[in-house]
C-alpha cells in the first residue's frame, strides 16, 4: 500500500513518520519546497532501515510521484498563526487546495483524500468540489483530534466514556454529543477547555504537531487496513441529519472505501441545533468563497 502526503511540513512529515513506523507502507512526500520533501524522504528511509525495513520513500515537488497512492493526506497551506481564527485562513488556502485537487485527480485519480489544511471543514468541501470525486473518497481530520483533547480533559476528572464524539465544525462551534457519551460532567467547562487548548499549544510551540499527526495516522490506518472503525470526520452531507451541501464533522465508518457509512444517531434537539449551527457557519464561509 502507498500513502501520499501533499505538504511535507511538520504535520505531514510527522504523520508520514508515524505511518512508516507502524505500518508496512510506501510513502511519497510532495511539497513546493522540493528540498524539504526530498530531505524528509531521505531521513525517513534511514529511520525505517534501523528496523531493517526498506520501503519505497520518495520526495519531490512533482505530483506524478503520487501516482498509485491508496490515500493522500493534504496538509499543505498556510498555518494558523497566534490570534488568527481558522476561518481567516479560508481564502488563501482555498486557492491552494483547488490547485492541489486538480493535480491529484490528474496524477492519481483513484486515491482517497484526507484533508487536514485549515479551516479543515471548508477545505474538505473545496477539495471534494474541485476534485469531482465521490464524497466517500474525500474527508477531513479534525473531530478525532478535538475528541482526543476532550478525553484529556475528562481523564483529568477521572472520567472515561466509551463513545465520545466532538461533532460539528473543527473550530469555535464544535460541540460534544453528550447523549452518546452518557456520562455526567460539567460539559460546558470541558468543552471550553477543548476549544481553547490548541491555541495554548500554538502559543507555546508555534503549532500543533503530534496530536494532528497521530490522528492522521489513525484515520489512514483505518483506510489502509480496512478497520471499519467509527471515527468523527468531516464529510459532505447530502441529507444526513437534515443537512446538505456542506462538509461538517459527524461520526463515520472508515474503511478501504473511505467513508463507508455516515452514522446517524438519534441526537437530542440541542445537539441537532448545534450541528445545524456549525453547518450554517461553514456554508456561509463557503458562500463567501463562491461555493
Ligand atoms: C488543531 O486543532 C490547529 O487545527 C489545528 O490543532
Amino acid at each position: 500500500m502507498k500513502i501520499g502526503f501533499v505538504g511535507a511540513g511538520r504535520i505531514g512529515s510527522t504523520a508520514a513518520f508515524t505511518c512508516l513506523l507502524n505500518m508496512d507502507v510506501d510513502i511519497t512526500l510532495v511539497d513546493i519546497a522540493e528540498d524539504i520533501a526530498v530531505g524528509e524522504a531521505m531521513d525517513l528511509t534511514h529511520a525505517a532501515a534501523a528496523f531493517d525495513k526498506f520501503p519505497e520513500v520518495k520526495g519531490g515537488s512533482d505530483y506524478s510521484l503520487l501516482k498509485g497512492s491508496d490515500i493522500i493526506v493534504v496538509s499543505a497551506g498556510l498555518a494558523r498563526k497566534p490570534g488568527m481564527t481558522r476561518l481567516d485562513l479560508a481564502t488563501k488556502n482555498a486557492g491552494i487546495i483547488k490547485d492541489i485537487a486538480k493535480k491529484i485527480v490528474e496524477h492519481s485519480p483513484e486515491s482517497k483524500i484526507l484533508v487536514v489544511t485549515n479551516p479543515m471543514d471548508v477545505m474538505t468541501y473545496v477539495m471534494w468540489k474541485e476534485s469531482g470525486k465521490p464524497r466517500n473518497e474525500v474527508f477531513g481530520m479534525g473531530g478525532l483530534l478535538d475528541t482526543s483533547r476532550l478525553k484529556v480533559s475528562l481523564n483529568a476528572r477521572g472520567i472515561r466514556a466509551d463513545k465520545l464524539f466532538i461533532l460539528g465544525e473543527h473550530g469555535d462551534s464544535m460541540f460534544v454529543a453528550k447523549s452518546i457519551a452518557g456520562v455526567d460532567v460539567d460539559w460546558s467547562e470541558v468543552l471550553q477547555e477543548t476549544r481553547n487548548i490548541a491555541a495554548e499549544v500554538i502559543k507555546r510551540k508555534g503549532a500543533t504537531i503530534f496530536g494532528p499527526a497521530v490522528c492522521i495516522y489513525r484515520m489512514v490506518k483505518a483506510v489502509i487496513e480496512d478497520t471499519k472503525e467509527e471515527i468523527p470526520a468531516s464529510v459532505v452531507l447530502q441529507g444526513e441529519y437534515g443537512i446538505s451541501d456542506v462538509s461538517v464533522g459527524v461520526p463515520v465508518i472508515l474503511g478501504r472505501d473511505g467513508v463507508e457509512r455516515i452514522v446517524e444517531y438519534d441526537l437530542t434537539k440541542d445537539e441537532i441545533e448545534a450541528l445545524h449551527n456549525s453547518a450554517k457557519i461553514l456554508r456561509g464561509r463557503l458562500a463567501e468563497l463562491g461555493y
